[in-house]
């Protein structure tokens, strides 16, 4: 049997589970002409919601993960990239050819791929990405409006302090394009959008992205698991406690569940040996993780960890504040009504290496 659960990767059909009124949110704001901003911690399902209805809606899509952007004409170059995926070259050239930059484009004949640079000029550093911005409006079709998603768009302000206040000027003026801003670093995309400084203020829709509720998830493990063990209730019930029905970390947790069965009877502590194995395999990177977090961190995620009271570290209550902010920002915790782990693996690991038991 075809394991049923999957993580990682952007799901959908049967691996994507309710969120009905999520996407009727984005839907809707899709088909307005708001833009859409859509922020929750890592891992949550941002792309696959979006990509979800994105397809649905039969536009064209313009997607760009902008962690993997190195600079502001590299930014450039890659929606260029993406532009041209979904449209002629032939058909847009007489407009490419008015940039004010002309952009090297070389096509590899083996792979088809195109390849896209621009010279970087001084003092203009921004003048290829408005072009291409503006390229898009101009291809934009009103009753077809594209889509652009940016994905990580807080990244934006590692890239040029003065991107942010440039790319509002470009695009407060298109009417042609919906714009996707998604970001998983929810202090800096507040800042960005929520900010009555920034040139990004109330510019569109604002979505929070929740877990996915208990009793969704729990119908959607029973359901899959019940074709491998008959005990389905005991197991979902107890993948949900140690995951707490984040998305990722429940596919992934169920994932290595079923594959424990295929070749083993359901057992009382068959849960704990599953997660040991999942956290075995990140052992290293939570060892080289762990090793480039200081002092006061490592106390307070221990703590955390091991259901500590923070009294018993001796360290300034201010101290321990800052700590958990800035574990935080780094998106290690989340805050919901108290600081949380946000992988529950990591949050096991701690545990286990101060008990000496992986
Ligand atoms: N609706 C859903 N139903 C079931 N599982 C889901 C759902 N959405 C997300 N997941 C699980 O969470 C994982 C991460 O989803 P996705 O990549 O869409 O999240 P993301 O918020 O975009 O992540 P990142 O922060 O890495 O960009 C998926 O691989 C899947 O295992
Ligand atoms: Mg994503």
């Amino acid at each position: 049997m075809e394991n049923p659960f999957k993580f990682g990767t952007v799901v959908n059909n049967e691996h994507f589970t309710d969120r009905t009124n999520e996407q009727r949110e984005v839907r809707r704001v899709l088909k307005s002409s708001n833009h859409l901003i859509l922020i929750s911690p890592r891992r949550f399902g941002k792309t696959s919601l979006v990509k979800k209805i994105t397809t649905e809606l039969n536009r064209p899509v313009i997607s760009l993960d902008l962690q993997l952007i190195t600079s502001v004409n590299d930014f450039a170059a890659q929606l260029l990239k993406q532009v041209l995926k979904i449209n002629k070259f032939e058909k847009i050239k007489h407009l490419i050819s008015s940039f004010h930059i002309a952009p090297t484009i070389e096509l590899n004949p083996l792979s088809n791929n195109v390849e896209i640079s621009f010279r970087p000029i001084a003092k203009a550093s921004f003048t290829a990405l408005e072009d291409v911005f503006n390229l898009i409006e101009k291809i934009g079709e009103k009753s077809k409006r594209p889509i652009v998603v940016l994905d990580e768009f807080q990244e934006m302000v590692s890239l040029d302090k003065h991107l942010l206040k440039q790319l509002r000027s470009v695009i407060q003026h298109h009417k042609n394009v919906s714009y996707v801003f998604l970001g998983s670093l929810e202090s800096m995309m507040k800042t960005i959008f929520e900010s009555k400084k920034s040139p990004f203020y109330h510019f569109g829709y604002l979505m929070y992205l929740e877990k996915i509720p208990y009793s969704d998830f729990y119908e959607y493990l029973t359901q899959r698991l019940k074709k491998i063990t008959k005990k389905e209730k005991n197991l979902s019930k107890e993948i949900l406690e140690f995951t707490n029905c984040h998305p990722y970390y429940t596919q992934q947790l169920a994932y290595y569940c079923w594959e424990y069965l295929e070749c083993n009877e359901y057992a009382a502590e068959m849960p704990n040996k599953v997660i040991a194995i999942i956290t075995g395999i990140h052992d290293t990177d939570y060892e080289r993780l762990w090793n480039t977090i200081n002092q006061i961190d490592k106390k307070v995620l221990i703590s955390l960890a091991t259901d500590e009271q923070f009294n018993v570290l001796s360290v300034a209550t201010s101290t321990i504040y800052s700590s958990l902010n800035r574990l935080t920002k780094k998106g290690y915790l989340v805050k919901n009504k108290t600081f949380e782990f946000d992988d529950p693996f990591f949050k096991y690991w701690i545990n286990s290496r101060r008990e000496f038991i992986l």
